[in-house]
């Protein structure tokens, strides 16, 4: 089997394949323009606005694939869930439902999508530290296939509602390994100090595994965890599993259950800059179930059933979005702003975690990116920046302003500050465009206000 990894022939450097690293992957230079998926980009934002979220198909299917490739690789029992919080929508669950994976949902809403998308509930995974009675309800009455019990009061809480439904409720016990990746501090999740999950200090994680063999209705099929996201040092996971694995043999020891299921969460880090070198989903499928297989191996365990759960690297590099320049203001000796028509509402991620994006101008693509300039965005707050002090082309107002790697987390955590309405979001392939989220209106704003 070929492995993707293998050096591709240098063709000459051209910008947009400068930026090929971040950009999705059927982008391409056609005369001055940037195309995706076949489709002009300067054309699609004139003719539907901006901001506007495009996403490229054929790059969401392809990664999808690759995980589903480089897992089953090594252990014929593996599942690729995509985590929906990095995006969601109808189209998003259909897609995710086509290619055969499941979907890990972290709230009542997320489940309505995947609902509203006829995806087969069977292969829906429930997450959340703080599960509402209702959103429980729904999840165990919609029969979705597991539930990843967070905490001691949500395993009474499954297990009452399946008895009262007269169901049986597969769930995983989501741990909290103790380790701690490196990555911006608000994305880890998997040391101690940490909100989600059973510690493994204190006993705290076998605790919760007594308790739920001894509930009626509950059907415990394995344990989870997820240590955090953009995560390039694959040792982290090497670590997790090494923790858990031990942790499954302790289990088998001391209560006699065998753990079928073994879900490690997602959080492979994306090339966000051209600096970045992240490790390919080929390197992360062979520390993941290699590593697992390793262990369990050593430890005289049977191979759990392995699940991966990535979110970002499914979809950041798939997605551009698109804005048109505004205005452009100097300030002398400090800085050059170009403001567009979005921002922090459609784009939350460099005000909250100084998050770094490429950029280039659509309508230039030809030119060398040879300007710096801070893209702002038109909210009322001096933090509203998109990309601060980055390289573009020669920028005009009118230009097309397009920001790459912004698949994941940016649509899914879009807010109405400022009465902003959200951007549409289209899916581009095969030299079709087709709209799949429409732009909001502002009777979409009213439509909860009492009047
Ligand atoms: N599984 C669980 C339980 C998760 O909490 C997450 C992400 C994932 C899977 C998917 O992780 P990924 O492969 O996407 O790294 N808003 C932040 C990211 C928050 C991640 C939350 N959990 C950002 O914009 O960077």
């Amino acid at each position: 089997m070929a492995a993707t990894t293998e050096p591709v022939p240098q063709e000459p450097m051209t910008v947009v394949e400068d930026l090929s690293a971040v950009l999705p992957m059927t982008a391409e230079m056609r005369g001055d323009r940037l195309w995706i998926g076949g489709v002009d980009m300067t054309k699609l934002a004139r003719e539907q606005g901006t901001a506007l979220y495009v996403m490229d198909e054929e790059h969401i299917r392809r990664q999808l694939r690759e995980y589903v490739k480089w897992t089953t690789y090594h252990w014929r029992d593996c599942r690729t869930i995509y985590a929906g919080k990095a995006f969601m929508s109808v189209a998003m669950c259909r897609l995710v439902a086509e290619e055969g994976c499941s979907l890990d949902v972290s709230s009542g809403g997320e489940l309505a999508f995947a609902i509203a998308a006829d995806f087969p509930l069977d292969r829906v995974y429930v997450h959340g530290n703080s599960k509402t009675m209702l959103e429980l309800h729904e999840a165990i009455k919609a029969g979705v296939g597991r539930i990843v019990v967070d905490s001691f009061e949500e395993l009474e809480r499954v297990s009452c509602i399946a008895t009262e439904m007269g169901k049986m409720q597969g769930i995983l016990l989501r741990i909290t390994p103790g380790i701690k990746p490196d990555t911006h501090g608000y994305i880890q999740t998997g040391q101690s100090d940490s909100k989600f999950g059973f510690g493994m200090n204190h006993g705290l994680a076998m605790e919760a595994v007594r308790r739920a063999l001894e509930l009626p209705c509950i059907d415990l099929a394995g344990l989870h965890m997820h240590i955090g996201s953009q995560i390039f040092a694959l040792q982290s996971y090497a670590k997790a599993i090494e923790v858990i694995v031990h942790f499954m043999d302790a289990i088998r020891r001391e209560t006699g259950l065998v753990v079928r299921e073994l879900d490690t969460g997602g959080g492979l880090g994306i090339a966000y800059g051209l600096p970045d070198e992240p490790s390919t989903v080929e390197q992360y499928g062979k520390v993941i179930v290699d590593g697992i297989k390793d262990h369990c191996e050593r430890d005289g365990l049977p191979v759990p059933t392995i699940m991966v759960e990535p979110g970002r690297s499914i979809v950041a590099n798939a997605g551009v979005t698109l804005y048109t320049a505004g205005t452009i203001k100097e300030v002398r000796g400090i800085r050059t702003y170009v403001a567009v028509d979005g921002g922090m509402t459609d784009n939350i991620r460099t005000a909250l975690y100084d998050a770094h994006y490429e950029v280039l101008v659509a309508n230039r693509a030809d030119q060398a990116r040879s300007e710096v300039v801070t893209i702002a965005g038109k909210h009322c707050e001096t933090g509203d920046l998109i990309a601060r002090d980055v390289r573009v082309q020669p920028i005009e107002i009118g230009d097309i302003v397009c920001v790459c790697s912004t698949g994941a987390y940016c649509q899914s955590m879009a807010s109405n500050y400022n009465k902003q309405v959200r951007p549409a979001v289209v899916f581009v392939s095969g030299g079709e465009a087709r709209v799949v989220v429409r732009r909001e209106t502002y009777d979409d704003m009213l439509r909860c206000e009492i009047r």
